[in-house]
């Protein structure tokens, strides 16, 4: 449903990523791992237009995505968890939950319950402002401002920074979850294992190049991987 095609993208003048292809099917969980700073969010923003693009493709459900507004790619179907700054803090959960919700075409009713399904701990704090909540509640209400909007393709950028250990398996549980309902994937994950253990696909950054591309467990039990990027 997402192909990339030798990308390339950065910031001004500065090319960070240098020609990169990746793809991602219908119903996958598609991760991307690699070093800080190897360009991940960056190839993650490039597929929302959100750096500049110096060459290459990008197409999404048949349409180029890199001559497509931002509002026509929600409809499409296309949705975006960034790494940082991803709710409004002094707004409640539940207008933070609304802000996704106008290109929804079920009732808003039907989409919160969903999201409190998924989130139960959202339920009480509904009338909270986001940002008093914990970290772990605060991705909850990212997830669920990305999810009212009924999408096909979810992009996560370490939807697990900065959580403890409790909630980082929690969360990815959840991506999981969401994944079962139809909803494809592409992740960037700073715990690597476990990203690419519950993954389809998976691919290895490393200086704005794509190093590696296997099944998730093909990269787990690649050596040169293991030792490279995977701490052993
Ligand atoms: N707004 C920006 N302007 C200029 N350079 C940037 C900008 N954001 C990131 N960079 C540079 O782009 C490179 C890749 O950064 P990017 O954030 O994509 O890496 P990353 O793999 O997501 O790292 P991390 O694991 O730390 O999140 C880095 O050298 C970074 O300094
Ligand atoms: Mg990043």
């Amino acid at each position: 449903m997402l192909r990339i095609n030798e990308i390339y993208a950065g910031y001004g003048e500065i090319e960070i990523i240098h020609g990169i292809s990746l793809n991602v099917e219908q119903g996958e969980i598609v991760s991307i791992v690699g070093p800080n700073g190897s360009g991940k969010s960056t190839l993650l923003k490039s597929i929302f237009s959100l750096v500049d693009i110096m060459g290459g493709e990008i197409n999404y459900l048949g349409s180029d995505l890199t001559a497509t507004a931002t509002d026509q790619m929600i409809k499409k179907g296309l949705s975006f968890v960034p790494q940082t700054d991803n709710i409004f803090p002094t707004l409640t959960v539940e207008e933070n939950l609304e802000l996704g919700a106008y290109v929804s075409t079920k009732k808003l009713s039907d989409r919160f319950d969903l999201i409190y399904n998924l989130f139960p701990p959202l339920i009480e704090k509904r009338k909270k402002k986001a940002g008093t909540l914990s970290g772990g509640q605060r991705q909850m209400v990212a997830f669920g401002r990305a999810l009212v909007m009924e999408p096909k393709l979810l992009l996560l950028d370490e939807p697990t920074a900065g959580l403890a250990p409790m909630f980082i398996d929690l969360i990815l549980e959840k991506v999981e979850e969401i994944n079962k309902t139809g909803v494809s994937i592409l992740m960037v994950e700073q715990n690597a294992k476990k990203a690419l253990a519950m993954s389809d696909r998976g691919y290895v950054l490393a200086a704005g190049e794509k190093k590696y591309e296997d099944s998730g467990r093909g990269l787990l039990e690649n050596k040169e991987v293991a030792q490279l990027f995977l701490g052993g």
